[in-house]
């Protein structure tokens, strides 16, 4: 497999090794350009290459429409993979008929609003945030992991802007 190399695209990579299956993103990819190449983490991309080498599939949703220039990176082929879901993402998540296998929550900066989506995703195998390490959760998992960690959850992977746990009850 080939992924885009940033940070983030190599820690989600990392998340989804050995899984199969739907997995579940929460903000996607936002700017194609070159001034923004760098900033973004392009892990729909990385997660729509997963989703072809594994016979998997990919929901990403967003609270902004993003389909052309989703369309636009990941083309015709990637995006067969990839349902691009529009509108506030924890309405999404709550409608979910089944849970994912990962969830990786790159939302608003809202604790909270992380915990509440975290707890609808309880049971899902993997779960990974952006924004956090290991001595400071940061924006987005601030109370969502220790809720996780008291519920089923322990860290597995950390790259030091990136952390992802999995249910091991
Ligand atoms: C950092 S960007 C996602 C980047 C992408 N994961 C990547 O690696 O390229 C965060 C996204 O979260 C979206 N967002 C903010 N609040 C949201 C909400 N309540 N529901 C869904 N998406 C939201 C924003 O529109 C933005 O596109």
């Amino acid at each position: 497999m080939t992924y885009t190399e940033t940070g983030a695209s190599t820690f989600v990579a990392q998340c989804l090794d050995g899984l199969q299956g739907t997995a579940l993103e929460v903000g996607s990819l936002r700017n194609t350009s070159d001034a923004a190449r760098l900033s973004d983490g392009w892990t729909t991309l990385t997660m729509a290459e997963w989703a072809k080498a594994t016979d998997s599939a990919v929901i990403t949703v967003d609270i902004r429409n993003r389909e052309a220039q989703l369309a636009r990176v990941l083309g015709a082929d990637l995006m067969r993979r990839v349902t691009h879901r529009v509108g506030d993402a924890w309405a999404i998540v709550a409608g979910l008929d089944r849970l994912p296998v990962f969830a990786y929550l790159d939302g608003p900066n809202d604790a909270d609003w992380h915990l509440l989506v975290a707890k609808r995703l309880h049971g899902t195998k993997r779960i990974a945030f952006d924004d956090a390490n290991e001595h400071d959760l940061g924006p987005k998992a601030a109370t969502a992991v220790p809720w996780l960690e008291a519920n089923g959850y322990r860290r597995t992977i950390f790259d030091g802007r990136h952390i992802c746990l999995e249910y091991n009850p």
